[in-house]
Protein backbone atom coordinates (compact mmCIF):
# COMPACT_ATOMS: atom_id res chain seq x y z
CA UNK A 1 0.00 0.00 0.00
CA UNK A 2 0.86 3.22 -0.96
CA UNK A 3 -0.55 6.72 1.03
CA UNK A 4 0.18 10.34 0.20
CA UNK A 5 -1.70 13.55 -0.03
CA UNK A 6 -3.28 14.95 -2.87
CA UNK A 7 -4.84 18.52 -2.59
CA UNK A 8 -6.40 17.96 0.36
CA UNK A 9 -7.71 14.20 0.02
CA UNK A 10 -5.95 11.57 1.70
CA UNK A 11 -5.39 8.80 -0.73
CA UNK A 12 -4.19 5.36 -0.12
CA UNK A 13 -3.61 3.43 -3.04
CA UNK A 14 -3.27 -1.00 -2.92
CA UNK A 15 -2.76 -3.36 -5.54
CA UNK A 16 -5.56 -6.15 -5.40
CA UNK A 17 -4.74 -9.00 -7.74
CA UNK A 18 -3.00 -6.47 -10.26
CA UNK A 19 -5.94 -4.13 -9.47
CA UNK A 20 -5.01 -1.04 -8.67
CA UNK A 21 -7.62 0.82 -6.20
CA UNK A 22 -7.43 3.65 -4.58
CA UNK A 23 -9.44 5.10 -1.91
CA UNK A 24 -9.80 7.33 1.09
CA UNK A 25 -6.44 6.94 3.89
CA UNK A 26 -8.83 8.11 7.01
CA UNK A 27 -10.61 5.61 8.61
CA UNK A 28 -13.98 7.01 9.59
CA UNK A 29 -13.71 5.98 13.16
CA UNK A 30 -11.52 8.05 14.49
CA UNK A 31 -9.56 9.37 11.53
CA UNK A 32 -7.07 6.38 11.92
CA UNK A 33 -3.91 6.05 9.26
CA UNK A 34 -4.98 2.70 7.23
CA UNK A 35 -2.09 2.93 5.77
CA UNK A 36 -0.64 1.91 8.28
CA UNK A 37 -2.98 -1.18 8.58
CA UNK A 38 -3.17 -4.52 7.17
CA UNK A 39 -3.94 -5.45 3.85
CA UNK A 40 -4.99 -8.66 2.59
CA UNK A 41 -7.50 -10.27 0.66
CA UNK A 42 -8.89 -6.98 -0.82
CA UNK A 43 -9.41 -5.89 2.87
CA UNK A 44 -7.65 -2.66 4.48
CA UNK A 45 -8.01 -3.11 8.57
CA UNK A 46 -7.47 0.40 10.83
CA UNK A 47 -4.33 -0.39 12.58
CA UNK A 48 -6.47 1.68 15.96
CA UNK A 49 -9.55 -0.36 16.42
CA UNK A 50 -9.72 -2.97 13.70
CA UNK A 51 -12.64 -1.59 11.71
CA UNK A 52 -11.85 -3.11 8.24
CA UNK A 53 -12.65 -1.78 4.76
CA UNK A 54 -13.17 -3.82 1.58
CA UNK A 55 -10.84 -1.64 -1.19
CA UNK A 56 -13.13 -1.83 -4.17
CA UNK A 57 -15.96 -0.32 -2.33
CA UNK A 58 -14.87 1.19 0.61
CA UNK A 59 -17.23 0.12 2.84
CA UNK A 60 -16.64 -0.91 6.33
CA UNK A 61 -17.25 -5.04 6.82
CA UNK A 62 -19.33 -4.87 10.20
CA UNK A 63 -20.83 -1.18 9.99
CA UNK A 64 -22.86 -0.30 7.03
CA UNK A 65 -23.19 2.91 7.77
CA UNK A 66 -19.35 3.78 7.59
CA UNK A 67 -17.13 3.77 4.54
CA UNK A 68 -14.22 5.42 3.26
CA UNK A 69 -14.08 7.03 -0.53
CA UNK A 70 -13.33 4.99 -3.16
CA UNK A 71 -11.71 6.92 -6.13
CA UNK A 72 -11.78 5.23 -9.99
CA UNK A 73 -8.61 4.30 -10.91
CA UNK A 74 -6.95 4.11 -14.87
CA UNK A 75 -3.35 3.10 -16.29
CA UNK A 76 -1.99 4.91 -18.96
CA UNK A 77 1.22 3.72 -20.52
CA UNK A 78 2.48 2.84 -16.99
CA UNK A 79 1.17 5.79 -14.93
CA UNK A 80 -1.50 5.41 -12.65
CA UNK A 81 -4.41 7.85 -12.89
CA UNK A 82 -6.66 8.64 -10.04
CA UNK A 83 -10.28 10.31 -10.42
CA UNK A 84 -10.69 12.38 -7.10
CA UNK A 85 -13.77 14.51 -7.72
S1 LIG B 1 -9.69 4.88 14.04
FE1 LIG B 1 -9.94 3.26 12.67
S2 LIG B 1 -11.00 1.76 13.75
FE2 LIG B 1 -10.83 3.42 15.13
Amino acid sequence: MRHWDQDGHDVLLCNHAGEIRALGGACPHANGPLAQGNFADGLVVCPWHAWEFDTATGACTHNGRAAVPCYQTEIHQGVIHIRLA
